[in-house]
């Protein structure tokens, strides 16, 4: 059986950021707004007035201090507070495909490959901009691959899901080198207007090639093992679909954007990663003073700190699980690749490591990784 390993990874960032500030003083000008257009319900009491979101509160309660996207002017315009994304010709790549690409490429370049040495295109991500033809078949499209591509969702643990995925192809002799891409437009799927969630996500695209071992650059991440689990949850959830764009609430409603209990998550999500972590590192012989480095998925800080300190037994360092909450948010299934990408160049030879994800579903995923040399 021939054995997979991550041959390199890339990252596409947006132009734009948008601080705290810059949100929630949109967020504070839009609710001001609404109470003022729903001051005679609110005096009656029939609706609640909307309350100021702050920064210090989103700082303290998530870690995020500034996000990346793809259109600034909509979403902190309090009379729009949407990202303006123009529809493009169907001639034209489009935004999800066309931020892969930038992604994949600068993962093909790390590792010396061509674009026509790869066998198949995995994009993976939490939201696709359409639902057919398929992204990853524009993206194969574009950089000129030969063999097959698919789309596949699993929410913010869509990465972990591919990279087994494209591992298993590889295993199976199906593909010698496969390239999993995520681009994440979460701008397009999060409520603006709602102070709970309106600064969780950010927009990005990530890219990792898994290739067979007898082909891969000599500088790889050897795989030690991969683990997939998911468990029904309404928690994270987003109704939009094709089978709604005629009912009475229609597309617009709230529950066609992205809705979440968050307190539930945090309780719920904590524990199953930390067990899952554990399990699958006890099924590898592994152990948590043996990790050099966590790559956890970005979607709290919090949450972060609790998983890690529940898998090392002590609090763990910013080396040894680093954030790119900061800067980045939420970014789906991008979060884990970023923090992998960003901070992992600094790894010795045999130095191991976890990539993890968890998220809607709810789902989760496991990665261990050994530096080849
Ligand atoms: N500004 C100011 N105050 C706010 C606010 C905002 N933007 N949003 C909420 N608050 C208030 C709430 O109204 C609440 O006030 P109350 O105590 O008077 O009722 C208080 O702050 C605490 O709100 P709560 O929602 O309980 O905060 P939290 O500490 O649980 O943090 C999350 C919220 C969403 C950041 C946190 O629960 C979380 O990250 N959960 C996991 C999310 C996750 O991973 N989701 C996966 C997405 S893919």
């Amino acid at each position: 059986m021939t054995n997979p390993v991550i041959s390199a990874t890339g990252l596409w960032t947006p132009p734009h950021s948008i601080s705290n500030a810059e949100l929630v003083a949109s967020y504070n000008a839009w609710a001001d707004t609404w109470n003022r257009e729903n001051e005679a319900e609110i005096k009656s009491g029939l609706m609640e007035p909307k309350t100021h979101s702050s920064v210090e509160f989103i700082e303290k309660a998530s870690g995020i201090k500034s996000r990346f996207v793809v259109d600034k002017d909509g979403v902190i315009d309090p009379y729009i507070m949407a990202p303006r994304i123009a529809e493009r010709p169907n001639e034209q790549i489009s935004l999800l495909a066309e931020m892969a690409v930038f992604a994949a490429r600068d993962a093909l370049k790390a590792a010396g490959r061509s674009a026509e040495d790869v066998d198949a295109v995995i994009c993976a991500a939490s939201n696709m901009q359409r639902a057919y033809p398929a992204m990853a078949i524009e993206v194969q499209q574009a950089l000129g691959i030969e063999g097959f591509a698919f789309d596949m969702n699993v929410a913010c643990s869509s990465a972990t899901f591919g990279i087994q995925t494209a591992a298993d192809f590889i295993r199976a002799g199906h593909a010698k080198s496969v390239l999993m891409v995520n681009p994440e437009v979460c701008s397009g799927h999060l409520n603006f207007t709602d102070r709970d969630s309106h600064f969780i996500f950010g927009d990005v695209a990530t890219a990792v090639l898994i290739e067979a071992e007898d082909i891969a650059p000599a500088d790889h991440w050897k795989i030690l093992g991969t683990k997939l689990k998911t468990q029904f949850s309404n928690n994270i959830r987003n109704n939009f679909g094709f089978l709604n764009r005629a009912a009475p609430e229609g597309v617009g409603a709230p529950d066609k954007l992205f809705i979440q209990e968050g307190r539930k998550v945090f309780r719920e999500v904590v524990p199953m990663v930390a067990e899952m972590i554990g399990a699958h590192m006890g099924e590898l012989g592994l152990t948590a003073p043996g990790l050099r480095r966590i790559w956890l998925h970005q979607a709290n800080a919090n949450m972060n700190r609790l998983i890690a300190s529940k898998v090392l037994g002590r609090e763990a360092t910013e080396d040894e699980s680093p954030t790119v909450l900061d800067t980045y948010a939420n970014t789906s299934s991008a979060g884990s690749i970023i923090a992998f990408h960003k901070h992992s160049s600094d790894f010795k030879p045999g130095e191991r490591g976890l990539i993890c994800s968890f998220g809607a579903g709810y789902s989760a995923g496991t990665v261990f990784v050994e530096r080849s040399r």
